[in-house]
C-alpha cells in the first residue's frame, strides 16, 4: 500500500488511490454491495477512464466501430446457426429456409451478409487511420502484429462464410478461390485438397469451413481482440500526429465520455446502414448448387475482386511469382512496418517513403478493383451470362420455400397410391401431358416416361429432381443428354412443374 503523498502539507492529502477513484462514485448501497464483492468500481474506472492524448477524436472510432460489428456478427451468426445444418444435402434448403420462412429471418441474415462486408470496410480505415497516424510507433510493434493477425482472421471469416449457403454463386467462387494454391508448386496441390477435405467441393468441404467459420476463426478472433486492447491499454493510446509516440506530453482527456460519445455515433450510424440495407435490400439466395453446371461465371465478393483480378495476370511458369512471391513480398511488407519506418515521426508528410509505397500499394488495389467490374461490363458474353445469374437468384428469391421430399417418405406415399402426397391439380397434370407430348418427349422416354433403350425412365422424376433442378438441367443438359440426341428445351418453370406433375403421377 503506497504512503499518502503529502502535496501541500496541510492542507491536502491525496493518495494514489484517490487519484485513480472513478469520476463518478454511486452511494447506492446495492452499488457498494456489488463493487464489494467484485471490484466494479475499479473495472469501470479501468474501462472508462482511460487517459487520451490531445483529447477525443473521430479519427479513432474505427477500433470499437470493428468491435461493434464483430459483436453483432456473433449475435446474428448464432441466430443463423439455430436453423443451418453443414451438409451438401441440406445446407441450401436451411439457408432457403431462414430467408423465406423464419421470422425475420431474411432480416438477420442480411445483417450478417452486410455485417461481413463491414467489418472489411471499418478494418481497412482502422489500417489507414493507423498507418497514416504512425500510431504504430513507439513500442507498438507487438500491438501491430496482433492487428494484422486480426485482419487476416476478418480475411478467414469472409472467405469461409461465402460457401455456406451453398448457392451457385458460392460453390463456384470457392471452387476458384479453394483452386489458386494448387498452382503453386510441391504443396499446391496438397494445400487445395486440406481447404477441400478432398479433391471436390461437397459435405466434406462445408464441414471444414462450417467449423472453421463458427469455432475455430472466432474463438482465435476473441483471443487476438483481448490481446490487442490488452496491448493497447499497455502502449496507451498514441494520440494526435503531434504527440511522441515515446513521451506523451499533450494534456489527456478521459475516454468517458466524450470519446465514448463519439464510438457510439459511428455505432449508431452502422445500425442505421446495416439495418436499412438489410431491410430495403435483402442478401440474395441463388438456386442450389449444381456442380455440373458448365456456364456458370464464378465471381468473389467485392473484397476479393482486385485478388481475383490479379490473378487474370498471371500464367505458365510466372505464376509461382504472380500468386506466390508477390502477395508474400505485399504481406510481410504490411507485416513489417512498425520495424521498417522506425523513426519517431509521426505526421504523414514528413513520412514520404513509407506513405508512399502504402498509397502506391493501396491506389493498385483500387484500381485491380474497378478493373474487375469494368472487364465484366465491358465483354458483352460475360455482362449477359452475369445478368442472367442475377436473374436466376432474383427469381429463386421469388419461388415460395420448397421442404426436401425425402425419398422414402416419397415412395411410401406414392406405393400406397394414398393421395397423402399434395396431390398435384389435375390441371396441372393435363398441362404436363400436354407439354409430354407436344414435344414428343415419349419418343425418347417412352410412353408415360416409362423408359426405352435410348432414354431413361422419367416417371416419378420428381424423386430425383425438384422443378428448379429439373429446369436448371433442361437449361444446362448434361452430356449424356446431348450425347443421346436430347433437344434443349426452353421451358418455364410452370412448364417444368407441370412435367414434373405429370410425370409424377405416372409413376
Ligand atoms: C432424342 C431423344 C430424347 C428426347 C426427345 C427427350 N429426351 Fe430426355 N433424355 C434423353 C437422353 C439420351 C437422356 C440422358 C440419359 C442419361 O443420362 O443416361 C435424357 C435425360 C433426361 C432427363 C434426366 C434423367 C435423369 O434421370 O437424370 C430428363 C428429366 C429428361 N430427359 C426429360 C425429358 C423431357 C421432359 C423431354 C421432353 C420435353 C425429353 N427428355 C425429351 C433423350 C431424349
Amino acid at each position: 500500500m503506497a504512503e499518502p503523498i503529502e502535496r501541500h502539507p496541510g492542507k491536502q492529502v491525496e493518495t494514489v488511490e484517490a487519484a485513480a477513484a472513478p469520476a463518478v462514485k454511486s452511494a447506492s448501497p446495492l452499488w457498494k454491495w456489488l463493487d464489494d464483492r467484485t471490484g466494479i468500481d475499479e473495472m469501470m474506472h479501468v474501462a472508462l477512464d482511460e487517459p487520451i492524448p490531445g483529447g477525443a477524436r473521430y479519427a479513432y472510432i474505427f477500433g470499437s466501430g470493428l468491435l461493434f460489428v464483430f459483436l453483432s456478427q456473433i449475435i446474428t451468426g448464432t441466430f443463423l446457426a439455430l436453423y443451418y445444418v453443414p451438409s451438401a444435402d441440406h445446407a441450401h434448403t436451411t439457408v432457403a429456409y431462414i430467408t423465406k420462412e423464419v421470422a425475420a429471418g431474411s432480416f438477420l441474415r442480411s445483417l450478417h451478409v452486410y455485417g461481413a462486408s463491414a467489418m472489411v470496410i471499418i478494418a481497412l480505415l482502422h489500417i489507414c487511420q493507423t498507418f497514416l497516424y504512425g500510431s504504430f510507433k513507439g513500442r507498438r510493434e507487438v500491438l501491430w502484429l496482433s492487428g494484422c493477425v486480426l485482419f487476416a482472421l476478418v480475411l478467414g471469416m469472409a472467405f469461409t462464410g461465402y460457401l455456406l449457403p451453398w448457392d451457385m454463386k458460392a460453390y463456384f467462387a470457392t471452387a476458384v478461390g479453394t483452386n489458386v494454391p494448387s498452382e503453386l508448386p510441391v504443396f499446391g496441390n496438397a494445400i487445395k485438397e486440406v481447404m477441400r477435405g478432398g479433391p471436390e467441393l461437397g459435405t466434406l468441404t462445408i464441414s471444414r469451413f462450417f467449423v472453421a467459420h463458427v469455432f475455430f476463426i472466432p474463438g482465435l478472433m476473441i483471443l487476438f481482440v483481448g490481446a490487442h486492447l490488452m496491448l493497447m491499454r499497455k502502449a496507451r493510446p498514441a494520440g494526435p500526429v503531434s504527440e511522441d509516440p515515446f513521451n506523451p506530453k499533450l494534456p489527456t482527456e478521459p475516454f468517458y465520455p466524450r470519446q465514448v460519445v463519439k464510438d457510439l455515433t459511428l455505432a449508431l450510424l452502422l445500425i442505421l446502414i446495416l439495418g436499412g440495407l438489410a431491410f430495403f435490400y435483402p442478401a440474395a439466395l441463388g438456386p442450389e448448387a449444381n456442380p455440373a453446371d458448365t456456364q456458370f461465371l464464378p465471381r468473389p465478393e467485392w473484397y476479393y475482386r482486385s485478388l481475383f483480378q490479379w490473378l487474370k495476370y498471371w500464367h505458365g511458369g510466372a505464376v509461382v511469382i504472380g500468386i506466390g512471391v508477390i502477395p508474400a513480398i505485399v504481406a510481410l511488407l504490411f507485416v513489417l512496418i512498425p520495424f521498417l519506418d522506425r523513426k519517431s515521426e509521426r505526421r504523414p508528410w514528413r513520412r514520404p517513403l513509407s506513405v508512399g509505397i502504402f498509397g502506391c500499394i493501396l491506389i493498385g488495389i483500387v484500381v485491380l478493383e474497378i478493373q474487375s467490374y469494368h472487364d465484366d461490363a465491358h465483354d458483352p458474353a460475360i455482362a449477359q451470362q452475369l445478368a442472367l445469374q442475377e436473374k436466376q437468384a432474383e427469381d429463386y428469391m421469388k419461388e415460395p420455400f420448397k421442404a426436401e421430399v425425402v425419398g422414402a417418405q416419397a415412395a411410401a406415399a406414392a406405393s400406397n397410391n394414398a393421395p397423402a402426397a399434395p396431390a398435384a391439380d389435375s390441371a396441372e397434370i393435363t398441362k404436363g401431358q400436354q407439354v409430354f407430348t407436344s414435344h414428343a418427349c415419349n419418343a425418347c422416354h417412352g410412353d408415360a416416361g416409362a423408359g426405352t433403350p435410348i432414354a431413361p425412365k422419367i416417371a416419378g422424376i420428381g424423386q430425383k429432381y425438384n422443378p428448379d433442378q429439373l429446369l436448371n438441367l433442361f437449361n444446362h443438359p448434361t452430356a449424356k443428354m446431348d450425347k443421346g440426341g436430347m433437344p434443349h428445351f426452353q421451358f418455364t418453370t410452370d412448364d417444368v412443374k407441370a412435367i414434373e406433375a405429370y410425370l409424377d403421377a405416372q409413376h
